[in-house]
């Protein structure tokens, strides 16, 4: 049976953590879900592992209909979660329905979207018009050269009371998941306490309702440095399936994220 976002929702208010994966294709989609992994996001990553780019900026809407496509094909259990590429999304909120529906059409059951509270009215919009929306605060890579690089985020008072204040308008607007990307783990707890939908952690520590990481990175193929939220959980494993295997036992049990992959 296939999961949906009462689901997901219903594993978060029982305190079992799910297990987020990008996903690109259709073979991996098989692999990932086959394992267990609850939700496949087709990540706007694939300009940067798949595209070979510094930044996502350069991805494309028929890029991301076309690996949703491919994602789609491949799967039959998981939730797919797609991201609005940059410049898809921000000038109204009637350019982002007309985008997000054509990701939606191309096999998507969610889309995410980048930004704090400026995006309320977005998210009402697609929402209250049947497309359901995961928000994403805190390292918003889209915004990459206006935050001055790869940085955590939140950890002034004051950025922190933001991200706290964004991520309520957000669920209030009807985003059903919130993605926080580095910043402080007992932010990350904060924001998760205070709300009643599902977050999903990178570089936010433990205290998520689940966790997701760049299918590469966790596979352990980075082209630079390896992030300081990233495991390799390929490391000692014996197949890509057993390396899955790991990443969602140790989510689910609360061993990963540890204190060395957080803030
Ligand atoms: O595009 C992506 O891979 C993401 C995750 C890092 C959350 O948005």
């Amino acid at each position: 049976m296939r999961i949906t976002q009462t689901t997901l929702q219903k594993m978060a208010e029982s305190h079992e953590r799910f297990t987020v994966l990008t996903c690109y294709d259709a073979i991996f989609a098989m692999v990932l879900e086959n394992a267990g992994v609850e939700v496949l996001l087709v990540g706007d990553s694939l300009g940067n592992v798949l595209q070979g780019k510094s930044t996502t900026l350069a991805v494309t809407l028929d890029d991301m209909v076309y690996h949703t496509r491919c994602v789609a094909q491949g799967s039959s259990k998981a939730f797919i979660m797609a991201d609005m590429p940059f410049g898809s999304y921000q000038i109204s909120p009637e350019q982002a329905f007309e985008n997000a529906a054509k990701i939606m059409a191309s096999g998507a059951h969610m889309v995410k979207i980048e930004g704090g509270q400026i995006m309320a009215d977005t998210i009402r919009f697609l929402t209250q018009r049947g497309i359901p929306v995961c928000a994403h605060i805190g390292l918003t890579p889209q915004s990459i050269h206006q935050l001055g690089g790869y940085k955590l985020q939140g950890n002034s008072q004051q950025s922190a009371q933001q991200l706290l204040e964004d991520a309520q308008i957000l669920e209030k607007a009807g985003a059903g998941l919130l993605v926080m990307e580095v910043v402080p783990a007992t932010l990350a707890s904060k924001i998760t306490e205070s709300l009643s939908i599902p977050t999903i952690g990178i570089g936010a520590g433990p205290h998520c309702s689940a966790q997701v990481l760049v299918l590469h990175d966790m596979l352990g193929l980075y082209s630079g440095k390896k992030p300081r939220f990233v495991k390799d959980f390929m490391s000692g494993a014996d197949s890509i399936q057993a390396a899955v295997s790991s990443y969602i036992a140790a989510v689910k049990t609360g061993q990963f994220p540890g204190q060395e992959h957080e803030f």
